[in-house]
């Protein structure tokens, strides 16, 4: 791939700062099964006070921080309330099902990113019918990826684990971008998740770090949590230097990288603008980049060449001509395109992705050739 290639696929494809690089050289290491491993308690401290909460564990990944938190809180037989296109309903490998036992109640999300209450209500199983499962978890997503990333507020949030705490039953909040809903929401990540009984949030995305999640809750929660990561085979020694980034990216201010997510979003909002008065473009409106996704389809008008041509490989074309251009957005659901803004892309990247996908709308026949500009 060519140095200069701009890749917005996703928020995962950061590299450690030089600091973060400097901190895993210089990290203080134990033996984390035992659990003295000095930079990963560290992490683990920063991470449960800046959510608020009692605890903290360090996983793999977010996937992994999902599954040991459902594994934590469900009983095989169990059900999740949670959203149909959220992370672990669509794109963790059924562990729900597989590892844990449970079933999912699956909500469609509103266009802000929210469920609708009553409906979260009217999902509930009836505990005293032995042909239903035992509702056990309501899941929420923070930022919710599917609706272009969307914040959803503390006082949702609020709302929705009263509801189920009506019925004794934990909330928990996939933050893998938390911390994007903080910034954009101006609220800290403990507002944000008062009323969760637990979180897990990555630092592998827009923070910048190679690898690795964390899980907050309370200190029982996490030892269950613990127990789960032991039984996945996710227990690892001298792990505190892929802790050692997780203590740079969570610093206050200039110095770490939660305040800067800030950037990422006037990126997103100044591409959208762009994209979405580009003809070609479709079901974008830029009003609603409230984070660091953009999502788009392709619409051209149908008197162009590419009016004729299937969605799906119209959306091929456009890709493998903005790649050929230094370019790299990701095939979304629902025929869309993703675009994703993060450390490392700044506003002159955002010029040429904008001047990029001009000419690729224009070389699959998307757009008339005249709007082949700057
Ligand atoms: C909302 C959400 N949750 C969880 C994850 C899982 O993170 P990981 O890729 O580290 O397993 C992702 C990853 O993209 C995500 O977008």
């Amino acid at each position: 791939m060519p140095h200069d290639l701009i890749d917005l696929r996703s928020d995962t494809v950061t590299h450690p700062t030089p600091e973060m690089r400097r901190a895993m050289a210089e990290a203080e290491l134990g033996d984390d099964v035992f659990g003295d491993d000095p930079t990963v308690i560290a992490l683990q401290e920063r991470a449960a006070e800046l959510t608020g909460k009692e605890a903290g564990l360090f996983v793999a990944s977010g996937a992994m921080g999902n599954l040991v938190s459902l594994m934590a809180h469900v009983p095989r037989g169990g059900e999740i309330i949670a959203e149909v296109e959220s992370h672990i309903v669509y794109d963790e490998a059924a562990s729900h099902a597989v590892v844990v036992g449970a079933s999912v109640r699956t909500l469609v999300a509103r266009d802000d990113g929210t469920l609708d209450p009553e409906e979260i209500r009217a999902a509930w199983r009836d505990p005293s019918d032995a042909h239903e499962p035992i509702t056990s978890l309501v899941v929420l997503e923070n930022t919710h990826a599917h609706s272009m990333g969307q914040p959803l507020t503390a006082a949702y949030t609020s709302e929705v684990a009263a509801i189920a705490h009506e019925h004794g039953v934990p909330l928990h909040v996939d933050g893998a971008r938390i911390f994007n809903a903080a910034v954009a929401l101006g609220t800290p990540a403990r507002e944000l998740l008062r009323d969760a009984d637990s979180a897990s949030f990555c630092l592998s995305k827009g923070l910048a770090c190679p690898v690795g999640s964390v899980v907050v809750g309370s200190r029982d929660f996490i030892w269950r949590a613990w127990r789960a990561r032991k039984l996945l085979g996710g227990g690892m020694r001298q792990v505190g230097v892929l802790a050692a980034p997780g203590l740079v990216a969570l610093r206050d201010g200039a110095a770490g990288m939660i305040e800067r997510l800030a950037e990422d979003h006037a990126n997103a909002r100044r591409l959208a603008h762009a994209l979405a008065a580009m003809p070609g473009i479709g079901a974008l409106d830029p009003t609603r980049v409230r984070t660091n996704f953009v999502i788009f389809g392709l619409a051209p008008a149908p008197d162009l060449p590419a009016a004729a041509v299937p969605v799906r490989e119209l959306r091929a074309r456009f890709l493998e001509a903005l790649a050929a251009d230094g370019v790299l957005m990701v095939e979304y659901p629902h025929d869309h395109v993703r675009a994703v803004t993060h450390h490392g892309v700044d506003g002159a990247h955002i010029d040429r992705v904008i001047a990029a996908t001009r000419r690729a709308l224009a070389a699959v026949g998307a757009a008339p050739l005249q709007t082949i500009g700057a």
